[in-house]
Order: structure tokens, then sequence, then C-alpha cells
């Protein structure tokens, strides 16, 4: 897909998210539609989902596709490098990721984003795998982490849709 085409579609999906996700649910129901929606909507995208950190572990949350691991081993793979480092990572062939912890052979390229809570912790991790190599880049890590920004964000203001297709947040008066 072009990227000006990627992009375009995942503006789309941010509004329906943004419509889904800010009006109500849970972290868990957000990340739950989060999964479902970006899923069912991006053909390319193999398995697509949440590993939430809970007591100091990466466990399974809400997810599409194929039976994935349940827990992640400690500091290894590319969920816990996303934690680490506290920044998106994005893995063009997995084969050439050092400790790459695969769920599933068919996943050949990866990205992973934290997700925070509104004070800036890290509570989960979005995890996407293709089944193609170089499937992903910095349009899906911009997109991507506007998207996770839905889990915990309540909006302050009223979001309006731009003549442009661009939302704004508008504050209450
Ligand atoms: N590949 C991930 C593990 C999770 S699966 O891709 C669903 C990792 O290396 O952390």
């Amino acid at each position: 897909m072009k990227n000006s085409k990627k992009e375009s579609r995942y503006i789309r999906l941010f509004e329906q998210l943004m419509e889904l996700c800010t009006k109500q649910g849970t972290p868990l129901s957000r990340m739950a539609t989060i999964a479902a929606v970006l899923h069912h909507k991006m053909e390319h995208f193999f398995w697509t989902g949440f590993y939430l950190l809970e007591e100091g572990d990466l466990c399974v949350g809400p997810y599409q596709g194929p039976v994935a691991c349940q827990v992640l081993e400690k500091s290894k793979g590319v969920c816990w490098e996303a934690v680490e480092r506290d920044s998106a990572v994005i893995v063009p062939d997995v084969s050439h990721f050092p400790g790459h912890i695969s769920c599933d052979p068919r996943s050949k390229s990866e990205i992973t984003l934290p997700v925070k809570d509104k004070k800036g912790s890290i509570m989960a991790v979005l995890d996407i795998d293709a089944k193609e190599v170089e499937m992903f880049d910095e349009v899906d890590e911009k997109m991507l982490k506007q998207i996770v920004s839905l889990v915990y964000n309540e909006p302050r203001g009223r979001w309006i849709n731009e003549p442009r297709g661009r939302w704004i947040n508008e504050p209450m008066g």
C-alpha cells in the first residue's frame, strides 16, 4: 500500500475509533475495539493486539489473529524492547532481530508501541505482525501512536472534523 493511501486509511480508522473509544468504555474494552478495527480494516495485519504490563510481566491482552504466547519472556523480544526504549520499535525482518519471540512462524515483520496512561506510565504494548517483510514504517508509527493515545485519554473538548479530514481538539468554552 502506498504511504499516502495508508495514511488516509489510518485517518479514517482514527476517526472511527475516536467515536467508539472516547464516549465510553474502559482501557481494556478500548484495546479490544482498537484491535478488532485495525485487524479487520488493514488486510495485511496478521496478528493485532496488546500485551498488558502487569506486575512486571507482559501478559497477552485483547487481540485478533492466531493464538499468541500468553506471557513474554522478560527483557527479550520486540514488545519488551518497546517498553525498555519507551518508544515504537519497527522490525522490517524478524529473522534479523536478536531475541525475537516467535509466537507464529508466519510472522515476518512487526511493529510495537508503548501504551501510556495519563501520567505517562507504560501500561501495555500494541503489537502488530505481518506475514511479509518490511510492512511497517514511520507512517504506521505516527498513526498508531495517535490511535493508542485513545486508550487512556479523555478529550477535554469536542472533536470536530475539518474539511480536509483532520481532527482538532476544540477546547470547551
Ligand atoms: N514477537 C513478539 C511476541 C508477541 S507475538 O508477535 C504476538 C516479541 O518479540 O515480543
